[in-house]
């Protein structure tokens, strides 16, 4: 499937990087993508096991991986993490298909603490070297349900459509001072998160998995069938350069 990209001329030898959810999916192909670059890059996530095997891949990069084991709802250690970083890339997550009027309070919580909480503490612990050097690059890895609702997901809509809130104000506000901020609104990704997703679908419909990817997840997708994480590491690549 990489095959499918070209990628983009992009030097990021000399900056640090911080990406979060990286042991996994699309923010194990976003670390590998600006390690690649010349990046040194902060790889944030509680999964050890996979951060290991992450730095492991990374060994031939012209940059490197240095796994970060750390859990976002800690918000303060989250902030602190983030500090001296030039590229920041909000990307952890996590997804609960469920109806509204069955939905665990404590996962909302913490769905909104992963996804918006922490990507604002992340943005906060960055921004003073940000502003300090002149340049700095956040991207979020919003969805497209940063845009439009699905049902039976609501902590995960709601955190997306406050991410696209928190990075259009960081993008306001860093401007003056070099640092742009976006968010890529990728479709169904092929990561173990959607996986997931196709077992929860197919309880929450009522059909067996097999029909899920045509008849739900890829119903009103333009194009038929899943993205790759290199694909969206790509554009978040792009959303590093100049
Ligand atoms: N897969 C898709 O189809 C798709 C589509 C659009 C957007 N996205 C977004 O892309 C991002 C990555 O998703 P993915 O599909 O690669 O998922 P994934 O499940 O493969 O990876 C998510 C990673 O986040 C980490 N994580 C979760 N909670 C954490 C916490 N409390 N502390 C630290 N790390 C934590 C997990 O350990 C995991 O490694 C998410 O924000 C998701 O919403 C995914």
């Amino acid at each position: 499937m990489t095959s499918r990209i070209q990628p983009l001329a992009l030097d990021l030898a000399g900056r640090t990087a911080l990406v979060t959810g990286a042991a996994s999916g699309i923010g194990r192909a976003c670390a590998l993508r600006l390690a690649a670059a010349g990046a040194r890059v902060r790889a944030v996530d509680r999964d050890a096991p996979g951060l290991a095997g992450l730095a492991e891949e990374a060994r031939d990069l012209a940059g490197a991986v240095v796994p970060h084991v750390l859990d976002l709802t800690d918000l303060d250690a989250a902030e602190a993490a983030a500090a001296g970083t030039d590229v920041l890339v909000n990307n952890a997550g996590l997804q609960l298909v469920r109806p509204i009027e069955e939905f665990p309070p404590d996962v909302f919580h913490t769905v909104l603490t992963v996804m918006l909480e922490a990507p604002f503490r992340l943005v906060r612990g960055a921004l003073p070297h940000m502003y300090g050097q002149g340049w700095g690059r956040i991207v979020n890895v919003s969805s497209v349900h940063g845009l439009r609702a699905s049902a039976f997901k609501s902590a995960y809509v709601a955190a997306k459509h406050g991410l696209e809130g928190l990075s259009k104000t960081a993008a306001l506000e860093g401007a003056a001072h070099g640092v742009t901020s976006n968010c890529v609104n990728p479709a169904y990704v092929r990561t173990p998160l959607v996986e997931k997703q196709i077992a929860d679908q197919a309880a929450a419909h009522g059909i067996p998995e097999e029909r899920v990817l045509a008849e739900v997840l890829l119903k009103d997708s333009a194009l038929r069938r899943l993205l790759e994480p290199e694909e969206v590491a790509e554009a978040v690549a792009y959303l590093c350069s100049p």
